[in-house]
C-alpha cells in the first residue's frame, strides 16, 4: 500500500482538536482511512458492526469490484481462470501469485497428488460420530483433528512448514469430505486413486463402491472442477475473516482451517445452496411454477421473514460473476444427464426473471449469487443436500491457506482484538 496524496480529518463537534490520519491506496479499489492511532489521540474507538466499511488487513490476492459485478484471482477475472487450466492451476496461483508454466503445474498436481490419503487413524476418530451426524459437523471434527497428525508441519514460523500444510490440507479435504459421506452411508470408504484428477478422484472416492469399477463422467468431473474454481477464494468473507482471526493467536492451520469450516457452516454464508434448494423443494410442493408469484409476495413482506435464498450479497450489487458462469455449468450437466425439464431448475429460471426484472429486487441491487444454481448441479451430480457446505469448504481451503499464509507472512501482523461499545450494567456490589 502507499500514502495517498490527501489526508482525513476528523473533526469534533465539541471544540476537542481535531485529528489527521494518513490515507493509503491499494492498487485498485477504495482507499482506507489508517485509523489505528485514533484510540491513543482521541480516547475513541470507531463502531463498525459486521465490518461493513472496515479493512482488516491488506490483501494480495483477490479482488471483487461488487458494483461491476467482478472476481479477480491474482489479477485474473474468474471467467478466465473457469475455462483456463483446472482447479489446482488456480490453487497454485492462489498460493504463489501467478499461473505455474507447464513443468510447474505438473509437478504441483504431483505434489498434491502424494497427500491425498490420510492416516489410516482417521477412520477410528470418524466412527465416534453417529451416522446420522451432519457432515459439517464430522468435517469440522475431522480437520481440526488433522493437527493431532502433524506435529511436524505446525511451527507456523517456518515458511517449509505452512507450505507442506497448505498442501496436506489440499490434498486430504476431499479424502476428508468423501469419507464423512461414506460414513454417513454406511459404505465403505474408497481409498484416492492418484492417477485420477482431483475432481475426478474425488467422484470416485464419493460415488465409487469395490464390487464395481468406477468411470468418471468427464462432464461431471469438469463441473465440479468449475464448482471448485469459482468458490476457491472470496477475499475477507466472514469465514475467511475466521481463519485470519484464529490464526492470529498463533495457533497450528488445521485448527484455523476448522474454524473457517465451523463459519461457512452458517445459512448466511456456506449454507446458502442448501437453503436455495430447500426454498426451490418448498416452492414445488406448494403447486410449483404457478405459485411462484404468490412465493415472491411473501419475500417483499418484511413480516413473513422469508427471503429469496441465493439472492443477495454483502459486496456485489450486481450480477455475481460466478452465478453466470454456474448457470453456464448448470445447463451442460443437465443436458449431459437427460434431465433439462428438470422441474427445480425451471422453477429456479422463473423466480430469477420475475426477481430481475421486479422493483423490489432492482431497487436493492439484489442479483442471483453463486449459490443460486450451485445447489442445483451438486444435486444432479448426485451429492446429498448436506454435504453442499462441505464441498464449498473442501474448494475454499486454499482460498483459507493462501490468506492466513499471507498474514504470517505480513511484518504488520498482530492478534486480532476488537474493541466495543459497551452498554452493558455499571459498576455495582453484591448485596451482603
Ligand atoms: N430476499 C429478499 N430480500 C432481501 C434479500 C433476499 N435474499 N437479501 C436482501 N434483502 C433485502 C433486505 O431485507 C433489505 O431490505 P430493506 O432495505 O428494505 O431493509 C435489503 O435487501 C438489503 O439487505 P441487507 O440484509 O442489508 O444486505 P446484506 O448485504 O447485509 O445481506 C445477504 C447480504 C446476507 C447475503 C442477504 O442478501 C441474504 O440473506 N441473502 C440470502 C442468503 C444467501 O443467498 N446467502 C449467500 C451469500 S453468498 C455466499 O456466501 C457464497
Amino acid at each position: 500500500m502507499k500514502l495517498a496524496d490527501n489526508k482525513a480529518t476528523l473533526s469534533f463537534s465539541n471544540g476537542s482538536p481535531s485529528i489527521e490520519m494518513p490515507v493509503y491506496s491499494g492498487s485498485v479499489g477504495p482507499d482506507v482511512i489508517d485509523i489505528r492511532k485514533l484510540y491513543g489521540q482521541s480516547g475513541m474507538f470507531t463502531y463498525d458492526p459486521g465490518f461493513l466499511s472496515t479493512a482488516s488487513c491488506q490483501s494480495g490476492i483477490t479482488f471483487i469490484d461488487g458494483d461491476k459485478g467482478e472476481l479477480l484471482y491474482r489479477g485474473y477475472p474468474i471467467e478466465q481462470l473457469a475455462s483456463h487450466g483446472d482447479f489446482l492451476d488456480t490453487c497454485y496461483l492462489l498460493l504463489k501469485g501467478d499461473l505455474p508454466n507447464t513443468e510447474e503445474s505438473a509437478s504441483f498436481h504431483k505434489l498434491v497428488n502424494n497427500h491425498t490419503m490420510v492416516n489410516e487413524q482417521m477412520q477410528f476418530f470418524l466412527r465416534g460420530f453417529r451416522r446420522d451426524a451432519h457432515p459439517m459437523a464430522v468435517l469440522t471434527g475431522l480437520v481440526g483433528a488433522l493437527s493431532a497428525f502433524y506435529h511436524d508441519s505446525t511451527d507456523i514460523n517456518n515458511p517449509k512448514h505452512r507450505e507442506i500444510s497448505a498442501i496436506r490440507l489440499i490434498a486430504k479435504m476431499p479424502t476428508l469430505v468423501a469419507m464423512a459421506y461414506k460414513y454417513g452411508v454406511g459404505q465403505p470408504f474408497q481409498y484416492p486413486q492418484n492417477n485420477l484428477s482431483y475432481s475426478g478422484n474425488f467422484l470416485r472416492m464419493m460415488f465409487g463402491v469395490p464390487c464395481e469399477e468406477y468411470k468418471v463422467n468427464p462432464v461431471l468431473e469438469r463441473a465440479l472442477d468449475r464448482i471448485f474454481i469459482l468458490h476457491a477464494d472470496h477475499e475477507q468473507n466472514a469465514s475467511t475473516s475466521t481463519v485470519r482471526l484464529c490464526g492470529s493467536s498463533g495457533t497450528n492451520p488445521f485448527a484455523a482451517i476448522a474454524a473457517g469450516v465451523a463459519c461457512l457452516w452458517g445459512p448466511a454464508h456456506g449454507g446458502a445452496n442448501e437453503a436455495c434448494l430447500k426454498m426451490l423443494g418448498d416452492i414445488q410442493k406448494m403447486g410449483g411454477i404457478a405459485k411462484v408469484g404468490e412465493f415472491m409476495e411473501q419475500v417483499k413482506d418484511k413480516n413473513s421473514g422469508v427471503k429469496l435464498m441465493g439472492f443477495g450479497h454483502r459486496v456485489y450489487k450486481n450480477y455475481d460473476p460466478r452465478a453466470k458462469l454456474m448457470q453456464e455449468t448448470c445447463n451442460e450437466v443437465l443436458a449431459e444427464l437427460g434431465l433439462e425439464n428438470d422441474p427445480l431448475f425451471q422453477l429456479a429460471k422463473a423466480l430469477e426473471k420475475i426477481a430481475l426484472e421486479d422493483e423490489y429486487f432492482v431497487s436493492r441491487k439484489l442479483y442471483p449469487n453463486v449459490d443460486f444454481y450451485s445447489g442445483i448441479v451438486l444435486s444432479a451430480i448426485g451429492i446429498p443436500v448436506n454435504l453442499f457446505t462441505g464441498i464449498f469448504s473442501l474448494a475454499r481451503t486454499v482460498g483459507w491457506i493462501a490468506q492466513w499464509n499471507e498474514m504470517i507472512s505480513d511484518p504488520e501482523y498482530k492478534i486480532g482484538r476488537p474493541r466495543q461499545l459497551y452498554t452493558g450494567a455499571t459498576r455495582r456490589e453484591i448485596k451482603a
